[in-house]
């Protein structure tokens, strides 16, 4: 598989340190397709991805709790993409750039963490415009967790 090719439209927009721009939530039909075993398995790929990238040090090095964590942020996906509240009922409110301030998270950070999810969408076979869809909800969403200019 030519990895440029099936990614040339996942965009990465240069936000301004701060700006929180307004969030789209993912097209429906990506759950439908997806299923929440599908995005469990695509949250799993991007954490074992982020694993060995360059911001592998803000994750639990402990596998258990690496597990743990793995697990709150695929509740959180399935549950914004119209799966089940998994996550309101396990940890409450999302509150997420809250939740991300006690990690130090930069543009390149950020970018790290979208270029895993990049790889790990560009392994699925699912219509084009819903992996855009998932894409662009994370390229804007990302940039409201970015907590340190550098
Ligand atoms: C900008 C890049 C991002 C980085 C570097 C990042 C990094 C992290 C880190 C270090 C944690 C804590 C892991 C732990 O020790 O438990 C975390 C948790 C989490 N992240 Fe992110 N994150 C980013 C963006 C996002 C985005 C865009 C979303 C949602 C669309 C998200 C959803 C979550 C969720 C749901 C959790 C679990 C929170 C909890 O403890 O309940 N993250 N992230």
């Amino acid at each position: 598989m030519n990895f440029k090719r099936y990614t040339a439209d996942l965009t990465i927009t240069n936000y301004k340190f701060g700006e929180r721009p307004d969030v789209t939530i993912p097209d429906r039909e990506f759950y439908k397709v997806m299923g929440e075993e599908g995005i469990r398995k695509l949250v799993t790929r991007h954490y074992d991805l982020l694993r060995v990238s360059e911001i592998s040090h803000l994750f639990p090095a402990n596998d258990e709790i690496f597990e743990i964590a793995k697990n709150n942020s695929a509740d959180f996906m399935v549950q914004i993409c119209g799966g089940p509240d998994y996550y309101n009922q396990h940890r409450g409110r999302p509150m997420l750039a809250n939740r991300h301030a006690g990690s130090h998270i930069t543009p390149e950070g950020r970018l790290v963490w979208l270029n895993c999810y990049k790889q790990a969408l560009a392994e699925l076979s699912i219509p084009r415009p819903l992996i855009v869809s998932f894409w662009n909800y994370l390229n804007v969403f990302s940039n409201w967790m970015v907590n340190s200019p550098e």
